[in-house]
């Protein structure tokens, strides 16, 4: 069963939402060519300490590092090490803290100093889809409007969602239900109702719709070698307007001094 959240979660949650989304600006602001993906992960992981949370992510199924680095062709799930970032690049950013015992749970593609059009039409369709699906993250709906409005965005525009992974309740755990896909095949998806926190995140590809995992059984590909970006939120579900949580206004004011500039 999905989690309904009481008022006191969900301040918890706005304000893990509000690091997550804090440390994921600030490591894309240190995005660069030359830069090693395992440095973006340090620079992560002191920001992420730095505002009192811990990583949600490392140590989860064993996962090795603090935040996800999916380069180009890597879809989700990138683990971080000594490639460096070439200009041209797009990379994916998946940031989750624990702050206050909840999850935020949100990610972006950048691209590296700069992209080619295609490259860059891939990045603001996805970002669009996201915010497709979001806009129907409302009491009432069901899960498979947020993923028919993601699909038909992304599909509109020639390209293609992944369907082996998917978003996801998220609150007290990463991962909690429903299970949100970003494509629908027909049936029946489960009601959405006021205080459900949920993590929107469609992954979707330039060509082909297929993925598979590499050998260190985390890094998500393309099977065709084509690009893909990643962007995701964690959404509040009310009775009117959906409520992004990963947003850097409710920074907890203690934590404001912290802040980077
Ligand atoms: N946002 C991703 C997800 O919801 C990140 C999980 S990475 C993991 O699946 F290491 F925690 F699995
Ligand atoms: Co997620």
């Amino acid at each position: 069963m999905s989690v309904i959240k009481s008022e006191d979660d969900i301040q918890s949650m706005r304000e893990a939402g509000a690091v997550a989304n804090t440390v994921l600006r600030e490591v894309a602001a240190f995005v660069e060519p030359g830069r090693m993906t395992r440095e973006l992960d340090e620079f992560a992981a002191e920001r992420i300490a730095l505002y009192g949370c811990k990583s949600a992510f490392l140590g989860y199924r064993n996962y090795p590092c603090n935040i996800c680095i999916s380069v180009n062709e890597e879809v989700v799930h990138g683990i971080a090490g000594d490639r460096r970032l070439l200009f041209g690049d797009v990379v994916s950013l998946d940031v989750g803290v624990r702050y206050g015992g909840f999850v935020g749970d949100n990610a972006l593609t950048v691209a590296v100093g700069g992209c080619g059009v295609e490259e860059q039409s891939l990045l603001d369709v996805t970002e669009q889809s996201l915010l497709a699906g979001i806009s129907k993250a409302v009491d009432g709906n069901r899960v498979c409007d947020i993923s028919r409005a993601v699909q038909e965005c992304v599909e509109h525009n020639g390209m293609a969602v992944v369907r082996e992974f998917v978003g996801h309740g998220v609150g007290r755990a990463v991962h909690e239900e429903p299970q949100i896909p970003n494509f629908y095949e027909g049936g029946k998806s489960p009601r959405l109702k006021a205080g459900m926190t949920l993590a929107i995140e469609p992954m979707v590809n330039l060509g082909s719709p297929l993925v598979e995992v590499l050998a260190d059984r985390w890094t998500v590909v393309t099977r065709d070698g084509r690009r893909s970006a990643h962007f995701e939120h964690t959404v509040l579900v009310t009775e009117n307007e959906p409520e992004i949580l990963t947003c850097p206004e409710n920074m907890p004011s203690a934590l404001k001094a912290r802040l980077l500039n």
